[in-house]
């Protein structure tokens, strides 16, 4: 099954990266959002970042209008109707997904591909609000979307081959590195990733050292890209604390609970680079 026009509900920062991914990757791709104004804020995101890829003589002025004429954004879900291809980037919460999900399976053809993006939220706990749990699977970015390659297939029990072999061709006919895994607590990554995570984040009571030490301990001594501290500010505070509650209540491992301090942070409001203030100030 070949894939041609792609729709992307939700265009926060994952959702506004992966419509990215789409429309340069050459797929017509309309993207939703509930609002005008969040809608204008995800195009003017995706046309800063393709600027920036003409600037950096990455890209063509016309390759560039090219991938901007293919996105079309909508506050209206009934404009996915002739996606082949649905990616849900919405809330971290399983009802606002399973009733998009529901609402999907009405509007979509019969064969679209239904998949979401959730962190560490059961696959197939959404899949059963619709009727054809077989099309529904789950397609798992990495933050920031436009630049890490990985992109984990997500089979639940129901999942159909062919669908899951669509979409991993999809991903891959989209410059990712598509893998395929099951549909098991934080898949590969986060189930690896969040507890990690969140070891460090208690490192920085447990042994007093400041997020700029970690940071500088972690990149510098064990190679990370970047330090534990500005990763967390990168995925957002919220989202982090939303995977862990998710890992904890499923596997019950004591690391999995988000650390005290994260929590205080959400409390506040410091939800990283998004909202200016996280370890770090942006
Ligand atoms: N969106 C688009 N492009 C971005 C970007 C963003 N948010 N952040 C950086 N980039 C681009 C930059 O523009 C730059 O491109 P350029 O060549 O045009 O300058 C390029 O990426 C490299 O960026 P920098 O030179 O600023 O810095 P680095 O070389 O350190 O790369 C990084 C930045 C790619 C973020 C790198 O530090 C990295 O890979 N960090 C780890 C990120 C990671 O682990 N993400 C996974 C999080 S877990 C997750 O997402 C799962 C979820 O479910 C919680």
């Amino acid at each position: 099954m070949e894939i041609h026009r792609v729709g992307v509900v939700g265009l926060g920062t994952m959702g506004a990266g992966i419509a990215q991914v789409s429309v340069q990757s050459g797929h017509e791709t309309v993207g939703r959002e509930i609002s005008d104004e969040l809608n204008d804020r995800a195009h003017s995101t995706i046309d800063r970042y393709l600027t920036r890829a003409v600037e950096k003589g990455r890209m063509t002025q016309a390759d560039k209008d090219a991938s901007i004429g293919r996105l079309t954004l909508t506050t209206s879900l009934e404009e996915l109707a002739d996606c082949g291809l649905v990616i849900e980037a919405i809330v971290e919460e399983l009802e606002p997904k399973r009733e998009l999900f529901a609402e999907l399976e009405r509007i979509c053809p019969p064969d679209a591909i239904l998949a979401t993006n959730t962190s560490a939220l059961s696959v197939s706990k959404i899949a059963e609000a619709t009727k054809r749990p077989e099309r529904v699977i789950g397609m798992h970015f990495f933050n920031p979307a436009l630049v890490l390659p990985l992109v984990e297939i997500v089979r639940t029990e129901k999942s159909s081959d062919e669908a899951l072999d669509a979409a991993y061709a999809w991903a891959e006919r989209a410059g990712k590195k598509p893998v395929r895994c099951n549909d098991t607590p934080g898949f590969i990554v986060n189930r690896i990733l969040i507890p990690l995570l969140n070891d460090c984040v208690r490192v920085l009571d447990e042994a007093g050292v400041s997020p700029e030490d970690l940071d500088k301990a972690m990149t510098n001594g064990a190679g990370w890209p970047m330090g534990p501290c500005a990763l967390v500010d990168l995925v957002g505070i919220d989202i982090h604390v939303h995977a862990s509650e998710a890992l904890h209540q499923a596997l019950g491992e004591d690391r999995m609970a988000p650390p005290k301090r994260l929590l205080d942070m959400q409390h506040e409001g410091k939800l990283g680079r998004k909202t200016g203030e996280g370890f770090f100030t942006y």
